[in-house]
Formats: C-alpha cells, structure tokens, sequence
C-alpha cells in the first residue's frame, strides 16, 4: 500500500488507521489546508483530489487512495507560484474568513477546462459547496474570471478595495487557523453529553472509561471548581447571569456537558465516554417560554439566589426583563386615526460559521504560563474570565486566536477553553477540543427565539402617534447575552422613528433548551421583522406608499436618539444617511432591471424595510493598538481584535498607512493575542473597524508625528542603533457610531406551492466612509445571504423531548450557492466625524432589514402578511391557502391577491 500526496511518495510505513477517512489521514500528513466542516460530505470545506476528480475527503476512505495520486489545495499551487484558479480567487478576492476557500479552489479547478463558468451550470457545479460569509457574489466573480481588487497608493490607501494580506496563503491553503497546529505530545478531548434535557447526577462512575487504552484523565463536576459563571462573554463580565458551572450535576438541556475525557487520539476519548456510566433522577422540563412564566412550571434555576446570580426572578424562570414608558402611549393610540398591529414568531437558528468551535491549551516550558489557543472573537475576555475561572492572574494566562473562520456572534462565548485549559494544567500536556457540526448544533449557541406583539398608531396624515412592542424571548437553559439581547432588541427598531409616546414590555426566560445567545443583529434581527413588517401595514391601512411613510416619520440629523431601556442611553449621530439609503433604494426599484417572473400565474409585489444600528455596546468597549516603525523599515501593528472574515485586517492595514503615508504592504499586523497589547474587548458590536480602527488611527497619527519631530535624520539614527520607534493609543467606548441599511425586494410568489422567487434585490448602506469599497460590499452581500437563509428556510428544530432534530447541514437547510440571488448594494455618501477616516461598522447590520423587507414584498404581492419565520414554502403555501388566495389548489375564499 502507497500513498502519494501533492507530488510527495509517502514512506512505506506510513498506512493510515483502520476506518480513517482520507480527510483526516491527509492531515496527520500535514495537508491542514484540508478544512472540517461538516464531515457529512455537505459543506465541500474538505474537498481534494484524487487523480484530478473532486472528492469529499471527509467521506473517502483513506485506503482507496492507496496507489492513487491524490492533490490537495496545498499540492495544487504555492503563494510564489498560484494555480490559475487560486489567482483567480485573489483577483475577485472570493474570500471571507477563507476557511471554505480550499473546498471551491478545488472543486473549481477539478472542473476541467478552466473557462469561466456562470448560471446555472455554476451553481449546479458547486451544490455541495458552502460558504457563510461571502454571499457567493465574490465566488461566482472568481470563476468568472472578474477582476475587482485594486492596487495600492502609498499614503492614499482609504477608499480602494485593496486585496487581504492573507489572500495568497488563504487561497493555497497555507492559512493558519485555530486547530492547523498540533504542539507536540497533543493529547484530545471529547465530551460526554446528557440525554436529558433536566436531570441530576446521583452518582458517576468512570472506572471503565479510565481502563480504557489511551485514557489519560476524566473529568466530571467532582473535579472541577465550582464557580458560577457565563459563557457569554461582555466588558464586563457583570452583564450576564453567573448560572452556569464548567461541569455541573444537574443538567439542564440536551447535550449538555457532562463529563471530559482526555486521551491520545480522538477514538480512544469517545471510547472512554461511551464508557462512563451515569446514575440518573430525572426532573420535569419546559421547553416553551411562555409555560416557562406560568406559575407551576419546572424551575430551570430555582435554586440561586437572584441577587448572587444576578438573574431577575429565578423562582419564575425570568432572566431578565424591561417595562419601559415613554409619554402617553394611550394617549397617543387614542389621537390616532389608524391602527396597525400584528404578532410575529421568529425562530432559532443557528451561525454556522464553517470553523466549529476548538481550542488547544498547553504550558509553557517550565509551566509558569498558560497558553490557550483558539477560535474566539474575543481573546481578552475569554482570558479574564479564565484566569478567574483557575484562580491564576491574568498574567500566567496567554489566549490567542490564529485566523477565525467566522463567528458571527458565536464565537464571543467560553465553550471550550476552560476544559481544555483545565486538563493541560492537570496533565502538563497539550490538550484539543474541537466540536463537531452536530455539537454545534445542539451545544453551542443560537439565536434567541422570540414572540414579538407590535401596535403602532398614526395620523390620517401619516404622522406616528404611539408605538408598543412587547416581547418575549427564550434564552434557553442558560442566560448569557439573554438579557443584553432583550435590551438591544428594544432599542433601534423603535428608536429610529420619531415618536413621543412608546411603551415596551420585554421578557428574557429560561426553558429546558439549547442555550441562544449573540447572533449577528443582536435582537434586532427579530424586533426590526416585526416593527418593519407592521410599519408596512400602517401605511398601506393610510393608503401612503411606505417609503414615504417611513422618510415621514424616522429620525433626523439632530434628534436625540432615546434608548428604550431602563438605563439612559443617549447616542448621537456621527452622520445620517438614512434619507439616502431609502432614495437609493426607490429608486432602484423604479427601474426595470432583475429577472422577469417565470409566468402569469406567479403574483410579483415589493416591498422595503429599513434598520438602524447603534454599534459598539456602551458599557466601556476598549480597543488598544501599538504600532512601531522597526529598525529595518517595515512597521509592526499591533491590535487586540479578531479577523474572522470581517475584513479588519485589510482595514487596519489601510488606516495605519494612510496616517503614516505608506504603501499597505509596508505594515504587518499582529492581531487576536493577549500578549501583543494591554487590552481589547473583542471583535462583537461591529467594533472592530469602529472602536480599534479608531485606536489604530491615533497609534499612527502619534508615529507619524514623532517620525516627522525626528527628521530623516534622527530616525536614520535610530535605525542604525538597531531600536524601534513605538507608539501606543487607546480608544474607549462612546461616541458611537450609528449605521443604517434600507433593504429592497422584488418577488414573485407562486400560490400554487408558495415558492417565492427573489427577482431584485438591492440594499443602500450607510457606512460612513466606505474603506475598502469590494471588502465592505462582501460583507452586505453575506450579511444578506446570511438573513435570506434565515427568512425562507434555516431554522434549528426542537422536538417534544428537548432534543434538536436539525443537528448537520442537510437538514438545516443552508441556502447553497444556487439558492443566493445577486444583491445589488449601493453606498450612502456620509462622513462620520466619530468614525476612524470617517468609516461606520457595516458588520451586522446589513441582516437586520432583509427579512421584514422580504415579507413586505410577500405581502404586497400576495394580500398575505407573513408573520412567522423562517417563511418556508409550505408554511407560506398554507398561509396563502387560508386566505383563499385563488391559484393554491384549494377553493377560493374571499381574500383577494395582491394590492
Ligand atoms: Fe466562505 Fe467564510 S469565506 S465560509
């Protein structure tokens, strides 16, 4: 039996383990631009070749390549030396965080003849190929042959859509990212997970598992501390409830941790769980937030102590809550002339960044420091709580991310560091965690599910008089960013129109589910669907087109934006281009272009929706940046924010080069390590350009000037003397930058099975000063491919016994490539005086108006106002059949189509 790998014959020796798959063969070799993210043959992450024919090495056996010459993205080209398709991937920079890039690189150059491809001959080529970042856009330009990257101006670089540093290594797979480093000696973790969704631990017996070969440690709630904490991770760690416990004997979802076990190969880890024996009492669950309120119902945690844990009533399952008036709101319903109000259900879904979440932990020579590497967008805050977590000064404890291959949210959580950190202080080895899709699923974090009730009133003349939101989400079994997500849900839905009497009710509960968490949008996804969507009915009631209905009513330059929590929180508007992101979008709408409707029986309507964003959390969110100029020329950045994809990389590049009049590739960037700067909140709110890129700009605007008081001369001198010349800059918190996104859809419906066909869609964004025009236009491209799947289809289903049933990507339904319609996405001209260069975040916001505005257009082209997501074709169907809309196969009914 032989292997050849890239070109290289392997020694004789080497034979792979019985029942190995070749993905994970190809890696013990070394072949880390070989990705996980499936291991179901769904997602492509792990595609190679075998004689030049794509195949899923995830689903390969590792002996069937024996005698055959197998290639992956690492054998196909090198950074000095790219394959035609990986320079095509960097000419359209078909990129995000890269962690699927090597799975399209090669799918695409196994294809054959190299010509560029397009339609629907692409997208049928690339069904079993997935990206979350990107949107497909960039992909399809790459194999198209489109060029849109720029070159660099030295000193001028703001504005241009400069390639990522990274690029070259991203796209031959040379990319670092968190698990392609394996320190010598690496043992693994796999977790043992309750099958029930509450129960309490009588006793655990883990004799067989420690018997079993390869079996180092076993770690159960008796072995670790006790402390209560959250996984969700804030500037302050007092945002969030303290109920959870690394390792507890009570459970209180479904795959839940329960026990750790630590071996020298993943196998002999899951055979030492499938060994520990656990005596359970099983408790009575609630899985549904409003039986979770009633009185009676099971306490998922009833025994703390509400102002020690700070939750807000445990004794009724509440985590938190808000009851926030504002004027007369009845007063106000009583002056209106017409009143709009509906109840919306949206649901949980799931981020699916395509990196799961992993860590590997291990101790320095001599064991004085810890070191933690994983996939976080927030290494200072996992840090911190880890260190309170062991008992050790922050000091002893190292956690650095290495490239992230997305978050959106998911990854400001402590779900892995901890145990492994904890079982490399025990056993002084290196010790990995990596989760499984299905872990990911029914053990990370989702969104948080909501019941949403709106009431808005207004004048004949289309003056809002009075608004009402009530809410009530469900943070599963445990609270962290419950409560923050509560909060922010209230806040910009409301708060970006113009209305003196407002009332919100808002509740956060517990239920005997997978824990929620942050989710791009950050509640507001859930509360702009609902808000936008009775706006939409408001006007259409006043017979006002409902663009004109919204420039009528929203804020203006000046107002005071209020928030509607019980905290004053008055943000100013650094700019405002709301009024050209609604023209933007009218008017792209009035003209002609998109696809035509595939027939008459097909009911076409459209429909907008707008969202605002108050980025970076007020509660002191801290970025700091260092930058030398270094003995040999080149200048050394240092930033504590995450790059997963969201381009800070290639920003921070630019706004240092621009303050210190050089080319990009002049600055390397260090970033993600609590060792490289003092402190950094992390990358979440949409801070990193905002926050840290403002702390980048003050660190080189202080090296410029010093490099200008020294003179040609004095830094010459320097130089020789082989010293740096370093400056530091902080920037902390408020003012904050307030963004704005109108979404705009053309649709067609058809009544007959309730499948909506997307044929136009544009949305304007006001993102300040647009840094990197290619770089910032991908992120709203993926933020809306993100938000469509999650309207139409995506959604984690629980069922009667607390477990999830939509545990792999198959049936989770992420939209392929062939699913994603094109966005066309046009810039507001604004300047923000508060944003570094003038820029605004532009990382979360680009979901939050896509699902309301896709409904609006439902709704205008049906008569049928959707009211829950995601909307499926069945469930659509099924509306549109009640209603009687002629064409569903079901006797008409007195509701006509379409107004
Ligand atoms: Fe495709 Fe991130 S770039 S998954």
């Amino acid at each position: 039996m032989s292997f050849r790998i890239d070109g290289d014959d392997l020694p004789a020796t080497v034979r792979p383990r019985p029942g190995q798959c070749l993905r994970t063969f190809l890696r013990d070799q070394g072949r880390m631009g070989v990705k996980k993210g499936c291991d179901t043959g769904d997602c492509g992450a792990c595609t190679v070749h075998v004689d030049g024919a794509p195949v899923h090495s995830c689903l390969y056996p590792a002996v069937r390549a024996a005698g055959h010459e197998v290639t992956t993205i690492m054998g196909l080209g090198a950074p000095e030396a790219p394959h035609p398709v990986q320079q095509a991937f960097l000419q359209a920079q078909g990129f995000q965080c890269g962690f699927c890039t090597a799975g399209f690189v090669m799918t695409a150059a196994g294809l054959g003849d190299g010509r560029p491809m397009g339609g629907d001959e692409l997208a049928r080529a690339f069904k079993s190929n997935l990206c979350r970042c990107t949107g497909y856009r960039a992909i399809r330009d790459a194999l198209a042959g489109v060029r849109t990257v720029e070159d660099d101006v030295p000193g001028a670089s703001v504005g241009r859509s400069l390639p990522a540093p990274a690029g070259p290594e991203i796209v031959t797979g040379r990319a670092e990212f968190t698990l392609d480093h394996a320190p010598a000696g690496l043992l693994h973790m796999a977790l043992l997970r309750s099958p029930h969704a509450h129960a309490r631990i009588r006793s655990i017996d883990t004799t067989a598992a420690l018997a079993v070969p390869g079996v180092e440690l076993v770690l159960t709630h008796e072995d670790v501390p006790g402390t209560l904490y959250s996984t969700g991770r804030h500037s302050s760690r007092l945002d969030d409830p303290d109920d959870t416990r690394i390792l507890d004997a009570v459970v209180r979802h479904r795959e839940q941790r329960v026990a750790a076990v630590v071996a020298d190969s993943v196998a002999a880890a899951e055979a030492g769980v499938r060994a520990i024996l656990v005596d359970w009492e099983v408790l009575p669950a609630v899985f549904d937030p409003e039986e979770a309120l009633a009185p009676g119902a099971p306490l998922v945690h009833g025994e703390k102590d509400a102002a020690a844990s700070r939750i807000a009533d445990p004794s009724r399952n509440l985590v938190g809550e808000v009851h926030t008036v504002c004027g007369d709101p009845d007063a106000g319903f009583a002056r209106a002339d017409a009143i709009a109000e509906g109840t919306f259900h949206v649901q949980r879904i799931q981020h699916v960044h395509l990196e799961t979440h992993g860590a590997t932990a291990w101790l320095d020579r001599g064991g004085s420091r810890l070191n933690v590497r994983t996939s976080t967008q927030v290494p200072f805050l996992v840090r911190d709580e880890l260190a309170l977590l062991l008992g050790r000064e922050p000091s002893t404890v190292r956690v650095f991310a290495a490239r992230v291959g997305g978050g959106f949210g998911g990854k400001q959580e402590l779900l892995c560091e901890d145990l492994v950190a904890l079982a490399a202080l025990r056993l002084h080895r290196p010790v990995r965690l990596e989760f499984s899709r299905a872990e990911q699923f029914t053990a990370a974090t989702t969104r948080h599910p909501m019941r949403l009730r709106v009431r808005l009133g207004a004048t004949a003349s289309g003056d809002l008089t009075a608004m009402e939101l009530e809410l009530l989400s469900n943070t599963g079994a445990y609270g962290n960013h419950g409560a923050a997500v509560m909060f922010h849900a209230c806040n910009e839905s409301l708060g970006v129109y113009r209305c003196e009497h407002v009332r919100v009710d808002g509740q956060v509960v517990y239920t005997h589910t997978v824990p929620a968490g942050a989710l791009r949008g950050y509640g507001l996804s859930q509360s702009i669907f609902a808000v936008e969507s009775v706006v939409d009915d408001l006007a259409r009631q006043l017979g006002i087109d409902p663009i004109a209905f919204r420039e009528r009513n929203v804020v203006r330059p000046g107002d005071r934006f209020v928030a509607m929590t019980d905290e004053p929180d008055d943000v100013e508007f650094g700019s405002y281009g709301l009024d050209q992101c609604l023209a933007l979008v009218r008017d792209a709408l009035a003209d002609d272009t998109g696809d035509e409707a595939p027939g008459p029986e097909w009911l076409v309507g459209e429909g907008v929706a707008l969202g605002m964003l108050d980025a970076g959390p007020p509660g002191g969110h801290h970025a700091d940046a260092r930058i030398s100029l270094e003995p040999d020329g080149g200048v050394r950045l240092a930033v504590g924010t995450a790059e997963f994809g969201n381009g800070t990389a290639t920003v921070h590049r630019q706004i240092a080069a621009t303050a210190l009049g050089v080319g990009v590739d002049a600055i390397t960037l260090v970033a993600s390590d609590t060792a490289a700067v003092a402190h950094d909140s992390g990358a979440f709110a949409s801070a990193g350009v905002f926050v840290a890129g403002r702390a980048t700009w003050l660190a080189a605007q202080a090296l410029a000037s010093r490099l200008a008081a020294l003179g040609q001369a004095g830094v010459a001198e320097l130089a020789a003397a082989g010293e740096s010349i370093v400056e530091a800059a902080s920037f902390t918190g408020s003012p904050r930058s307030v963004g704005f996104n109108v979404h705009g859809f053309r649709v067609a419906v058809l009544p007959a099975t309730g499948e909506v066909r997307i044929l136009r869609s544009v949305q304007a964004a006001d993102a300040g000063v647009v840094m990197n025009p290619a770089q910032c236009r991908a992120q709203v491209e993926g933020g809306t491919a993100q938000a469509l799947g999650a309207a139409l289809d995506e959604e984690v289903l629980i069922d009667g016994s607390g477990a999830v049933v939509t545990a792999d990507l198959r049936t989770y339904n992420w939209p392929t490539m062939a699913l994603v319609p094109p966005t066309e996405v046009r810039f507001a001209e604004t300047h923000d005086a508060l944003g570094p260069l003038g820029a605004k975040p532009m990382s979360e916001a680009p979901f939050n108006p896509v699902a309301p505005a896709l409904a609006n257009a439902i709704r205008a082209a049906t008569g049928v106002r959707p009211t829950r997501l995601p909307m499926r074709r069945d469930r659509l169907w099924e509306a549109l059949a009640d209603a009687g809309v002629p064409g569903t196969g079901v006797e008409a009914g007195p509701v006509g189509a379409g107004d």
